[in-house]
């Protein structure tokens, strides 16, 4: 059932030059300082009441001597999470792909916040179409009878980026068509100014908390994120990628109707990954969609060397079968073949459990720790894959982290990391989504059996080299 990708790959067309102005924002205006405290200020407020709230429960707790109470606990969290929802909803930008990432992980977060986050994946309140109509005859250079027959004013969904109405081409066919947030970009560059103040400033502090190789890669990926031309360049890799097997399926850009803020593909349907009664009831086995999953990613990653970093609920379909829609393929990655053999090479040491070439594949990898030795390269292999690998369980969950985080932070304050490879962060992104999703459609997969075809064939392919 490959039917939305049915012509194939298409070979890219040339995507229209745009007219002056167009697909520009409006005058590049510069970023405010005022945007950026303001953003800081509502942020702040949000985690000084959380944190608050959960003070007061715990001195609660003390003073009156009953201890503290599950049930309360479970009130705050939730009062919690619908605080981190409403500040995402009103702020925009970072905030909610942040809850994006916190709303998939069902394998290490409370059901009651997970169930309140994850409503960002797809279900942000919408910009008005009195708003978008404009804005979008304005990106495209075009009224909008001129380019659909159809257009709906209610949007089908509306996540971090943008908002996504559907509509129908004089051809008959009906589009998805992907309209940028006008003021999005401002709103991303004074929150990534405001991330990396605090990255900077706790680099000063503590100096066992560099996150700057995270900064750098939230910097070198969300402009391309923000330009749909990457994206439909992107979708079409993958698509001829994947050309030979039609249990995966990528939207097909239309290019006359794209620029960098407007991106027209075909509409997909299916049933957002998470729904797992749903897909029940359209008769789709989520083992099967589990084992799918998990070797769709293995492959871009292992086999193809190009990988998308976003697979959060909001961006995974499924259609009977089953077969599985990627959608917003805005972030996406190149593994080179010496990360691949790096990894392949990481996975054998620690199933070996040997420590010299645990060292060795990390440091191949891109690692470095500030001390230049291998212990702390030791305690995560051990206490982090090693743990994962021997469960053989694609999913992670809460009794895991709370095992192994205490030792993983002593590990990681005596000998921090101090260089990482940007793809394996990535990967690692990758792997923690693919958690929170392995664990709601109770995933029987081992994830050892399922990379060994892919570890036999790189073995092979150096034999063979
Ligand atoms: N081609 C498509 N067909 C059907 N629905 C789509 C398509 N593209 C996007 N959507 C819907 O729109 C939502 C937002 O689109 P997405 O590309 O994920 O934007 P964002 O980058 O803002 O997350 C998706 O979660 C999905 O529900
Ligand atoms: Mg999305």
């Amino acid at each position: 059932m490959k039917s939305n990708n049915a012509t194939g790959i298409e070979l890219p067309r040339p995507v229209p030059a745009p007219l002056p102005g167009v697909g520009q924002k409006p005058g590049g205006r510069p970023l405010s300082l005022g945007l950026r405290i303001a953003r800081f200020l509502a942020v702040a407020r949000m985690v000084i009441v959380i944190y608050a709230g959960y003070k007061s429960l715990q001195l609660w707790g003390k003073l009156s001597g009953r201890g503290s109470r599950k049930n309360f606990y479970q009130a705050q969290d939730r009062r919690a999470a619908r605080r981190v929802r409403d500040t995402a909803v009103r702020q925009e930008g970072l905030l909610i792909k942040a809850c994006q990432f916190a709303g998939s992980r069902g394998d290490i977060l409370p059901p009651e916040i997970v169930e309140i986050l994850s409503e960002l994946h797809d279900r942000v309140p919408p910009r008005d179409f009195t708003v978008i109509k404009p804005w979008l005859e304005s990106q495209l250079g075009r009224s909008v009878e001129e380019c659909f027959e159809t257009l709906e004013p209610l949007p089908v969904a509306a996540a971090s980026l943008a908002q996504v109405h559907r509509g129908t081409l004089r051809s008959g066919e009906t589009v998805a068509v992907k309209i940028q947030y006008p003021d999005i970009d401002r709103i991303i560059a004074a929150d990534l100014a405001n991330i990396g103040f605090f990255i900077r400033l706790l680099a000063r502090i503590e100096r066992s908390f560099d996150f700057r190789v995270l900064l750098e890669e939230l910097h070198r990926y969300l402009p391309l994120e923000l330009d749909f031309v990457n994206e439909a360049a992107n979708a079409r890799r993958f698509a001829e990628n994947f050309a030979d097997d039609d249990r995966v399926v990528f939207p097909t850009p239309i290019p006359e109707l794209s620029c960098r803020t407007v991106l027209t593909m075909n509409y997909i349907e299916g049933i957002k990954i998470s729904r797992v009664e749903q897909l029940q009831d359209a008769g789709i086995n989520k083992h099967e969609v589990a084992e799918l999953l998990v070797d769709t990613y293995l492959r871009q990653i292992l086999s193809h060397g190009f990988f998308h970093g976003d697979p959060h609920p909001g961006n995974l379909l499924v259609q009977p079968g089953p077969v599985l829609v990627i959608l917003d393929l805005g972030l996406a990655k190149e593994f080179t073949p010496e990360s691949r053999d790096g990894l392949v090479e990481l996975t054998a040491a620690i199933i070996g459990r040997d420590a010299a070439s645990i060292g060795r594949a990390f440091r191949k990898l891109g690692f470095e720790t500030r001390d230049r030795n291998d212990d702390t390269f030791h305690t995560l292999a051990e206490l982090f894959l090693g743990q994962a690998l021997a469960d053989g369980r694609a999913y992670a969950d809460l009794a895991m982290i709370e095992r192994i985080s205490d030792e993983l932070l002593r590990a990681l304050r005596a000998n921090p990391i101090v260089k990482a490879s940007s793809e394996l962060l990535l990967v690692l992104r990758v792997m923690g989504l693919l958690s929170g999703i392995g664990k709601q459609l109770d995933s029987q997969v081992d994830p050892l059996q399922a990379m060994m075809p892919f570890i036999f064939s790189v073995e092979q392919h150096d034999a063979a080299g």
